[in-house]
């Protein structure tokens, strides 16, 4: 696991947008797995204005969303159908009919949750999956206890997700109690996990991810038995990291030709 300390968000965004781009430059083809909330969204800006630069073409990639509410309309601007039309697909110039996202409102869920699970193996597996955490320590809406196992599968919200996803909604009555998630297990299978975090509300998941037991108490420790993951967290986020100052050193110290070009602000 690589452990990317940085100063602030902008720093966080750059790197994480770099890591993309360069995963993009090096296989225009390459499949992302893509998640909504908070935490990438500056990945996603950074991306946009590459794009809009001329400098990134992400025409030809696919990508599969990590997860989608059931029980709201697919236009409910905060279905994440509609958050990765508007924050992902239409400012990176993507080809909608490459990005998938979970069925929430299929009649028949598990039927579309296999059928989820086909298309990533059919596009060939996730090349580069992001990740934010949830302040309890779930990846995708893996809730604590999730098997390390599952697949794409409905899920229960815990009352603390729905308690932090109801900034997005206008009551928090309209929160979802059911999402639908690729499952730990599906996860895994990507080639290349980044997973992003800033703010101190996400200092306990992130130690509990890089340095606690793997416990499926925190589903995010499954990460530490991937061999390709990077943690990209601001010093916030980082602030319960028993060795941050071992993971700046190994950052500072790292071979040239392992480093990414990120650009400064
Ligand atoms: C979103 C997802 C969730 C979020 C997590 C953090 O697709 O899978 O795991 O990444 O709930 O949310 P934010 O980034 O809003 O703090």
């Amino acid at each position: 696991m690589e452990i990317v300390i940085l100063p602030d968000p902008g720093a966080v965004a750059r790197f994480g947008a770099a890591v993309l781009a360069d995963t993009v430059r090096r296989d225009p083809d390459a499949v992302l797995g893509l998640a909504t909330g908070s935490s990438p969204l500056g990945i996603y800006e950074q991306l946009a204005a590459l794009v809009q630069a001329g400098e990134l073409d992400v025409g030809r990639a696919s990508g599969f969303a990590l997860d989608e509410y059931v029980g709201i309309p697919e236009d409910h601007p905060q279905s994440y159908a509609s958050v990765i039309r508007t924050e992902v697909v239409e400012p990176l110039r993507m080809d909608p009919s490459r990005v998938h996202v979970p069925d929430g409102r299929a009649a028949d869920i598990p039927a579309a949750c296999a059928a989820y699970e086909a298309a990533i193996r059919e596009a060939g597996g996730v090349d580069v999956q992001i990740l934010g955490i949830g302040a309890n320590g779930h990846i995708g809406f893996n809730e604590p206890t999730s098997s390390f196992a599952s697949r794409t599968r409905i899920k229960t919200l815990a009352p603390r997700t729905r308690a932090d996803n109801a900034r997005f909604f206008d009551d928090p009555d309209q929160v979802p109690t059911h999402c639908l998630t690729q499952g730990l297990g599906t996860i895994m299978d990507a080639r290349h996990l980044l997973l992003v975090a800033q703010g101190e509300a996400k200092a306990d998941a992130i130690a509990a991810t890089v340095e606690g037991p793997v416990s499926a108490m925190a589903p995010g420790s499954i990460l530490q038995h991937h061999p390709t993951v990077t943690v990209v967290v601001d010093e916030a986020a980082a602030s319960k990291l028993r060795l941050a100052d071992y993971y700046k050193h190994v950052f500072a110290n790292k071979p040239e030709w392992q480093r990414i070009a990120v650009p400064q602000p």
